[in-house]
């Protein structure tokens, strides 16, 4: 649903809350004045050393302006090395057209905010990180209510934007329970600062921890309010296989183990943070395993009840149709933003669809539509309708794995069978090869999707193997009137230079990855069902198996059929440490994991890697540097590599 504004001189005005976005009296200077002045931004940021990083946290993103004034003035006074994180929360996200209007009266911003509305294309809800001025701008827009999405962040703030419209038209934004938060991410030091200087914000900040002091405010406003966290930092809680290891900000260098989807994706994180990448495959070129279909499909199969996979999901394919947009020319060659058309394959599936299109979710993102609508957009005549998810498509993934790996950063090495990972006394990581060869660093990323499991302290991970294979049939003209992906229990992609790839198959357990015609046959036997009208129109060569091209690969799965991205614990010692779970899973324990810092891993992106990789590549890079995370903290949790220790031990299982 759009949100609802007026448009007062130009400036937009909530309906919702009756109230202005920002100063009438010029919001590009009241943001200056307020936020920067008020936090003393321009002194931090120049103080900041070589490689340094800063956190700003802001409670109301708005149009983006106050944003874009941190950003513009991070770029003229910080070192060239060092980063900037913003998180910022927004209940009621603006649409692209109406950012562009917003923002259009300062020509100053021109630049960056173009590069911002470029990448606020149809946000699903959830948490949506945006990589900007070539990687050294983050900017992690925390979609819903700030008092819902605040307890999910795990990171300290060195500096608060509070805005959330004034507290008389918005009171929930200056709530106890959200200053709580701000005050749980804070540290001593961490300043903020607020146009807003009523009693009620002086003396909620004040209760929290944080000293007020009042100064003069923006034009003819009287005053504004500033101060400093002054109270205790928070500390962890949960269990500690739910935590993880401590980062490590001054880790300059890392190997990255496996060159397909998940492997680059944390290469290319890890060097836009300034680490120097080592990534070893053990083939002859990047994308060679799972990642070296053809065609691949955007897709996602949300839940409407909030499942972890959906939130993955609903963030995943946002970050990645960002980052395609940003490296690679949507040719049709590298990828196509055409849409995926999900048709309903059966009852219940046609009633999760249902339950998904009343969400009131952007419907540029998704929406149901009839069998016409859908006809329209496929291009060829469906029998029933489905959703249409607008931002998605295909991607070829060897194009994306390239382009991931393009950073002056990496440093790519093939041949290299990695058989042994230790850390030496020093601390530092050692990676051998069958060769002999070793490389040294103070990160390693395990990304060998199955054979992940195959580096000893690995083992424990209960990765297991579901054989795909992919048809490709020759385009006709009648085919390539193709438009969209069509999934239903399988899919179809529009035509890539001459052939459309249809799939896949499942083979549960099967790890042999030579081609079988039968599970072309099986694959066109799909297709059938899906779309007789595409089969007509591929014409003879459907039967025809000479014309077939296929290929087979392992995709490497979990049994909980989420990644496994995050810091790795010591098997062993963990068993050892944490036996008594086998006795009564309601231990509590008041002791860490027996974490292996500086060993992290992303695996078991499933049928989905073109969705889940790209983001736990972020997520990996962000662990290593501490800086905050892409994903709601039960997310992370989830994604834990220590989450089957503990439940193993729960369910008294050996741990290997
Ligand atoms: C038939 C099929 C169809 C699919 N369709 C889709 C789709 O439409 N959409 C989608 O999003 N996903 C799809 N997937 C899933 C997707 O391809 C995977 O999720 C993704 O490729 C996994 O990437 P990865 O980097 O984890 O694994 P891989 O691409 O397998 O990469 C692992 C790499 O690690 C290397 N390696 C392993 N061990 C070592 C070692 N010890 N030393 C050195 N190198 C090592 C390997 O050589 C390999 O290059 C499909 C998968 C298959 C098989
Ligand atoms: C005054 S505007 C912020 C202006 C912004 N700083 C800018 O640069 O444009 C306040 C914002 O807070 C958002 N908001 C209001 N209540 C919220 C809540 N409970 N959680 C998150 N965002 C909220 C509104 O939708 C609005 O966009």
């Amino acid at each position: 649903m759009t949100e609802p504004l007026d448009w007062r001189d130009g400036q937009p005005w909530s309906r919702r809350y009756g109230d202005v976005y920002f100063s009438r009296e010029g919001g590009l200077g009241q943001a200056r004045h307020v936020f920067l002045a008020g936090n003393r931004l321009a002194e931090r940021f120049a103080a900041l050393p070589p490689h340094g990083h800063f956190t700003i946290g802001e409670t109301g993103f708005g149009t983006g302006l106050s944003f874009l004034t941190a950003w513009q003035l991070f770029e003229q006074v910080a070192p060239s090395s060092a980063q900037l994180d913003v998180l910022s929360t927004e209940r009621y996200p603006l649409e692209a057209g109406q950012l562009i209007a917003a923002l259009a009266p300062w020509p100053e911003l021109a630049d960056p905010a173009a590069a911002l509305c470029a990448q606020m294309i149809a946000l699903p809800p959830g948490w949506h990180r945006c990589v900007l001025a070539g990687g050294r701008v983050r900017l992690t827009l925390l979609l819903g209510d700030a008092r819902e999405t605040l307890p999910e962040v795990t990171t300290t703030v060195d500096a608060w934007f509070l805005d959330g419209f004034s507290p008389a038209r918005n009171p929930d934004m200056w709530s106890d329970t959200l200053l709580a938060q701000v005050a749980r991410l804070s540290r001593p030091g961490t300043t903020y600062a607020t146009w807003a200087s009523s009693g009620v914000v002086r003396r909620g900040l004040g209760a929290v921890g944080f000293t007020v002091s009042r100064s003069p405010g923006f034009g003819s406003k009287w005053e504004m309010v500033r101060g400093e966290f002054a109270g205790s930092p928070a500390s962890a809680s949960g269990a500690p296989w739910l935590r993880r290891a401590p980062a490590l900000p001054d880790a300059r260098d890392a190997i990255v183990i496996g060159g397909g989807l998940a492997g680059t994706a944390a290469a290319a994180s890890l060097a836009a943070r300034g680490l120097a990448v080592t990534l070893l495959d053990r083939r002859s070129s990047l994308a060679t395993e799972a990642s070296g279909n053809d065609q691949g499909v955007l897709y996602i199969k949300p839940s409407a009840h909030g499942t972890a996979l959906t939130d993955l999901s609903l963030s995943g394919l946002a970050f990645t149709r960002r980052e395609l947009a940003r490296r690679l020319l949507a040719d049709g060659r590298a990828w196509s933003d055409c849409g995926v058309l999900a048709l309903a394959h059966d009852l219940a599936d046609a009633d999760r669809q249902a339950a998904l299109a009343t969400l009131g979710w952007p419907t540029a993102f998704l929406r149901a539509v009839d069998a016409a609508e859908a006809s329209a957009l496929a291009g060829l005549a469906l029998s029933s309708g489905g959703l249409f998810y607008g931002t998605a498509g295909w991607a070829h993934p060897p194009a994306v794995c390239t382009a991931f790996a393009d950073h002056a950063g990496i440093t790519t090495r093939f041949g290299a069978n990695v058989d042994v990972i230790v850390r030496d006394a020093d601390g530092r990581w050692r990676v051998t090869t069958s060769d002999g060869a070793t490389v040294d660093a103070a990160v390693v990323v395990v990304a060998g999707g199955l054979d992940s499991g195959r580096l000893p302290p690995l083992a424990h991970l209960p990765l297991k193997a579901i054989r795909g294979q992919i048809t490709g049939l020759p385009a006709t003209p009648a085919s390539i009137r193709l438009a969209t992906v069509l999934c239903g229990e399988s899919y179809v992609a529009p035509a890539r230079q001459g052939r459309h790839w249809l799939g896949a198959t499942f083979g549960i357990g099967d790890t042999d990855t030579g081609r079988r015609p039968a599970d072309d046959l099986a694959n066109i036997a799909d297709l059938r069902a899906l779309a007789p009208a595409l089969v007509a129109a591929l014409g003879d060569d459907v039967s025809d198996a000479t014309r077939h091209a296929g290929r087979a690969g392992i995709r490497c799965v979990t049994p909980d059929y989420l990644p496994i991205v995050g810091t790795v614990a010591d098997a062993h010692a963990f068993r050892d440490r944490f036996a008594a779970l086998a006795r009564d899973a309601t231990t509590t324990f008041d002791t860490d994991a027996p974490w292996l810092d500086g060993l992290l891993v992303t695996t078991g992106h499933g049928s989905r890697g073109l969705v889940t990789a790209p983001i736990a590549g972020e997520l990996i890079a962000s662990l290593v540097t501490g800086e905050p995370l892409p994903l709601p903290e039960r997310l992370v949790q989830a994604l834990g590599a220590a989450r089957f220790l503990a439940r193993s031990l729960k369910r008294r299982r050996p741990v290997a």
